[in-house]
């Protein structure tokens, strides 16, 4: 792999011609303009796949598993210790076949069905509108319902709107009838979900006319305020947002993009758990390569909404690998390891720089499913590293954004990807900074060097995230290989703040 120096950074300045070296330096630029990181950002998806509902969130109330409500205690702990702002569901893919009435009413008397999209599983529907709702008031996340479009019909989804959230009427006789007394609130409405694909194969000129259809009656009840958002592009089909931003832009709140670290769509995807330092890199770049990807949705969204009342909400995003050998398939049941980690982290970094306009972000998926925040076997369950990336970041949530300057050595990874030694971030809540440094480099620790840009760096305390090699991962017999650690590698001196990181490690920062 080759290697070479030059700066790069929000306000990034001409490369410079260094020599090789490990000394990294990090500079905040508080701008008074900068917007607020949306603690949405910080933002969850719960699909009916595998067992991400039945087994990792729902065991139902007759389980033998520790339960509340049939919601799992060790999961509903660790998901309220996350801080988790809100909650996408029910699909997916699964939600353009989902009809929401087959989920409500006495469990025993709900209809199956085959989830045709994930392996033929059989759902019985035990968990659904209420089971969700209830879900999110008991972690305090926002409700994101994403709508069948694909399948459904309009006067479907816009019944389920009025059944969650009217006060009177004969859906919210429905709604009491089974056991719900007050409406819920239903902010996040999406309408419909990869349309271009498993939500309908539709083309986008004739999705637009179907969104604008749909959302049309989608109706506030009690003043309770929907955000409706677009099914939006995949990757790199810009013109997918073209043409909604142009035919349907007014008509909506937010449009979404989905993004996943993949090495490609057909054939295999690699290993959780088995790669070398060469593909650890490349997942990296491919990973940062989602910043140039939002800025050309951003620019063409602000072509058309220059003021930018529309936000992108990347709300499908993470790595994907090839499922756990052994496990059933169609269920995308994979290990999470340091790697996954550090993709964690800096698509979190970047999500902060586009803050501006990236309104929320989902990571896929909450439990057991891609790169989950939790597994579960049977009663046991484990954090896995990309966990503590959301928990050591939970300062960053709804804090004012700090632009930061680095200058770091690139890595250059089969010609086509790029990867710096050390990615920054930084924010301002409440008096108190945060500033979360990540070095990629698998061998060697970096001294970096970060200007404060004013602060004075009283009270400073630190946490660390590491393992032993890239493919660290914690498990059911190993619970504790990669997790969080105080660190003490950091010290501030005249305004600027030396720290010493360890090879491939993530370290947070917090200081007045
Ligand atoms: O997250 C898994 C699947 O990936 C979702 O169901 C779908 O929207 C996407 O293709």
């Amino acid at each position: 792999m080759k290697k070479f120096i030059l700066s790069i950074g929000i306000a990034a300045v001409a490369s410079v011609a260094l020599a090789d070296s490990n000394v990294v330096t990090v500079a905040l630029r508080p701008d008074a303009n900068a917007p607020v990181i949306p603690k949405e950002i910080y933002g969850q998806f719960a699909e009916h796949l595998g067992s991400c509902i039945y087994g990792g969130l729902w065991v139902g109330p007759d389980s033998k598993i520790p339960n509340q409500n049939g919601y799992r205690t060790d999961v509903l702990n660790a998901l309220k210790e996350l801080k988790v702002p809100v909650l996408r569901w029910p699909g997916g893919c699964f939600a353009d076949e989902y009809h929401w009435r087959d989920g409500i009413g006495d469990p025993a008397l709900r209809p199956r069905m085959v989830n045709n999209n994930w392996g033929g599983t059989v759902e019985d529907n035990s968990f659904g509108t209420n089971e969700f709702f209830n879900l999110c008031e008991l972690i305090g996340a926002e409700p994101y319902l994403s709508g069948n479009v694909g399948s459904g019909t309009v006067e479907e989804l816009a019944k389920w709107v009025e059944y969650i959230t009217a006060e009177s009427g004969p859906m919210a006789e429905l709604r009491r009838q089974n056991g719900r007394e007050k409406p819920w609130h239903l902010k996040y409405l999406g309408v419909g979900n990869e349309s271009w694909g498993c939500g309908g194969n539709f083309t986008p000129e004739y999705y637009a006319d179907v969104y604008r259809r749909y959302q049309t009656y989608c109706r506030e009840f009690n003043g309770n305020k929907l955000y409706k958002i677009a099914s939006g592009a995949s990757d790199y089909d810009y013109n997918w947002t073209d043409v909604m931003m142009k035919k349907a832009g007014r008509f909506m709140n937010g449009i979404s993009l989905h993004y996943y670290t993949v090495t490609g769509w057909s054939g295999k995807k690699g290993s959780a758990l088995d790669f070398t330092d060469e593909d650890y890199y490349w997942t990296l770049g491919k990973c940062l390569e989602i910043a140039p990807v939002i800025r050309r949705h951003c620019d063409i969204m602000d072509k058309y909404d220059a003021r930018k009342r529309v936000g992108l909400l990347v709300d499908e995003w993470g790595t994907w690998w090839d499922e756990e050998p052994g496990t059933i398939r169609g269920h995308l049941y994979q290990q999470n390891t340091l790697r996954d980690a550090m993709v964690a982290a800096l698509s979190l970094n970047v999500f902060h720089t586009f803050a501006d306009r990236v309104k929320m972000a989902n990571i896929a998926q909450i439990a057991n499913v891609l790169q989950a925040m939790v597994l579960t076997k049977d009663d046991k369950m484990v954090l896995t590293p990309t966990y503590y990336v959301f928990k050591m970041y939970r300062p960053h949530q709804d804090a004012k954004f700090i632009p930061v300057q680095v200058s770091t050595p690139i890595m250059d990874v089969r010609g086509d990807r790029k990867v710096p030694v050390v990615d920054a971030t930084a924010s301002l809540k409440d008096g108190k900074y945060c500033v979360s440094l990540v070095n990629t480099d698998l061998e060697k620790g970096v001294t970096v060097t970060v200007s404060l840009g004013g602060a004075a760096g009283k009270n400073l305390k630190g946490e660390i995230l590491t393992g032993a090699k890239a493919n660290s991962y914690n498990d059911f017999s190993m619970p504790e290989q990669v997790n969080l650690k105080p660190f003490a590698g950091a010290m501030v001196k005249n305004g600027v703040m030396t720290v010493e990181m360890p090879s491939k490690s993530i370290v947070t920062l917090t200081f007045e």
